[in-house]
C-alpha cells in the first residue's frame, strides 16, 4: 500500500467565492481514502502565472479551469500538461478553443436535436487585411439580408457565432430591425437564429462530470435574480430530458463542466446556448444553488484525482454519427447517446465512488455553508461586484438564499 497525495490546481482568473468555499470545505473533509490499495489525500493549490519549459514538471493531477477560454499562457501550459505530463483538466482546453456556438449548433443538429433554424452571415465590415480586397471582390456575392430574415421568420435573434455574456446580442421583430442591426454589427461575424417564441419555459441546466442540475432561469430579470429558486419545478421526465441532452452534449465536447440553455415550446425543449467554456460560478448569479455547484464541483474533482482519470483527448464523434445516421426516432437515439456519454463519464464508477467515500460530504457541506467563511466569501465577492451602499444589503440577501437552501435541500430533506 503506498501513501498518495494527489494535488488538486485551481487556475483562477476573478473569481472571489467559489474556490474560497471550494477550498475550506476540502480541508474540513479532510479526506484519506482507500483506493485501489493505496492511501490516498488531497492538496489544493492555485495555479500560478509564470514561464514554463516544455519539459517543466506539472505538480498538479486535476486543473480546475477558468482562463483558458482568454488567458492564452495558461491554455499553453495547460495543453502542454496535458500531453506532457498526463494531467486531467476541465475543460478540455482543445474543445473550448474549437467549439464555437455555431459549431455546437451544427453539431447537434446532426446528432438530430431540435436546433432552431440558424444561419451565418458574412460580417459587414472588416479590419484590413492584405488579401482582403482581391478575396472579397473575387468570391464574396452579395447577398439579400431581407430574404434570409424572411426565411427564417421573426422573430429572430442576431448573435456573434463565439459569443458569450449577452455581448452583441439582438432580438429582432422585422426585416428593418435586421438591416439595423447589421449594419451596426461591425466586424463581427454573426448567427442568424430563429427565436423560440413564443415559450413557456426557460432552464439553464448545469452539468458537472455526471451531475445535473436544471435551474429555471428568467433572463429578463436583474443578474442577482435570474437563476430562480424554484426547487424541483419540472415533472420528472422533461427534467430527465433535459439532463440527457446536456449530458450528451457534454459528452461530445468533452467538456466536464458546461450549462445548456433550453426553451420549451409546445412541449419540446430547444438548445439555444451551450458552449459556455466558464460557466457562471458566482454565489452573485447563482446564490440558492451555489452549494449545489461548490458540492458538484468537489464530487467531481476529487474522484477524477482519486481515481488518476485519464485525459480522454479523442471525442469519438463516429460513435455518435453512426447512432444518427440510423432510420430510427429521436429518442431512441438519444438513448444511444446517453448510453455513450454514461461510458464517457463513468457514471457507476462514479456513483459507487460517492457512495463509498462521500458519503458525508452531505452533512459537512450542510454544516459549512451556515459558518462564517461562506458568509465571508460573499462579502467578498459582493464588495468586488457592488457598489459600497448596498454591499451589506446584497450580502445579506444572498446569505439568506444560501440559509434557504440549507432549510430545503439539506440532508435528510
Ligand atoms: N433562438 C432564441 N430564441 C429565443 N431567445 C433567444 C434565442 N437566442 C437567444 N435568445 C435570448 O437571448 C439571450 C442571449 O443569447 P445567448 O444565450 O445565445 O447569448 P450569450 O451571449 O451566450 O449569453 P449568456 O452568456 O448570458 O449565456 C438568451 O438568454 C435568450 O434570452
Ligand atoms: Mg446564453
Amino acid at each position: 500500500m503506498a501513501d498518495i497525495t494527489r494535488t488538486i490546481g485551481l487556475s483562477l482568473g476573478a473569481d472571489i467565492c467559489w474556490p474560497i468555499c471550494y477550498e475550506a470545505l476540502l480541508k474540513q473533509l479532510d479526506l484519506e481514502l482507500q483506493v485501489g490499495g493505496d492511501k490516498v489525500r488531497f492538496d489544493c493549490e492555485r495555479v500560478l502565472i509564470q514561464p514554463f519549459s516544455l519539459s517543466s514538471d506539472c505538480r498538479y493531477d486535476v486543473v480546475i479551469d477558468r482562463l483558458t477560454h482568454w488567458y492564452h499562457t495558461s491554455r499553453e501550459w495547460i495543453k502542454k500538461a496535458i500531453l506532457v505530463n498526463d494531467l486531467y483538466v476541465f475543460n478540455n482546453p482543445w474543445s473550448i478553443q474549437s467549439m464555437e456556438k455555431q459549431t455546437t449548433y451544427a453539431a447537434m443538429l446532426r446528432l438530430g436535436f431540435p436546433i432552431p433554424e440558424t444561419w451565418m452571415v458574412p460580417p459587414k465590415a472588416y479590419e484590413d487585411y492584405a488579401d482582403l480586397k482581391p478575396t472579397l471582390t473575387r468570391y464574396a456575392r452579395l447577398f439579400d439580408l431581407r430574404e434570409i430574415g424572411d426565411s427564417i421568420g421573426y422573430p429572430l435573434y442576431m448573435k456573434p457565432y463565439d459569443g458569450g455574456a449577452w455581448v452583441g446580442v439582438t432580438a429582432i421583430k422585422d426585416a428593418d430591425g435586421l438591416v439595423k442591426a447589421y449594419d451596426e454589427s461591425g466586424v463581427r461575424v454573426m448567427n442568424l437564429q430563429k427565436g423560440v417564441e413564443p415559450n413557456d419555459a426557460f432552464v439553464r441546466c448545469i452539468g458537472l462530470g455526471p451531475q445535473f442540475r436544471p435551474v429555471n432561469y428568467d433572463p429578463g430579470a436583474p443578474l442577482h435574480d435570474r437563476y430562480q429558486m424554484d426547487h424541483d419545478f419540472l415533472p420528472d421526465d422533461q427534467r430527465q430530458r433535459l439532463e440527457n441532452m446536456t449530458m450528451v452534449i457534454n459528452a461530445f465536447f468533452g467538456w466536464d463542466f458546461n450549462s445548456c440553455e433550453a426553451l420549451r415550446q409546445d412541449g419540446e425543449w430547444y438548445p439555444i446556448d451551450f458552449a459556455n467554456a466558464c460557466p457562471d460560478s458566482q454565489v452573485t448569479s447563482l446564490h440558492y444553488h451555489f452549494p449545489w455547484l461548490i458540492k458538484a464541483n468537489l464530487k467531481w474533482s476529487i474522484f477524477c484525482a482519486a481515481t488518476d482519470r485519464p485525459m480522454k483527448t479523442d471525442l469519438d464523434w463516429h460513435e455518435y454519427f453512426a447512432i444518427a445516421d440510423q432510420d430510427i426516432p429521436f429518442d431512441e437515439k438519444l438513448e444511444g447517446y446517453v448510453a455513450l456519454a454514461r461510458k464517457r463519464f463513468d457514471v457507476d464508477a462514479f456513483e459507487e465512488f460517492c457512495a463509498t467515500h462521500l458519503s458525508h460530504l452531505d452533512e459537512v457541506a450542510d454544516e459549512f455553508f451556515g459558518t462564517d467563511t461562506v458568509r465571508d466569501a460573499i462579502h467578498q465577492k459582493v464588495t468586488a461586484l457592488f457598489p459600497e451602499h448596498e454591499i451589506e444589503e446584497f450580502t445579506e440577501l444572498f446569505w439568506n438564499r444560501v440559509q434557504e437552501w440549507r432549510r430545503v435541500e439539506g440532508p435528510g430533506k
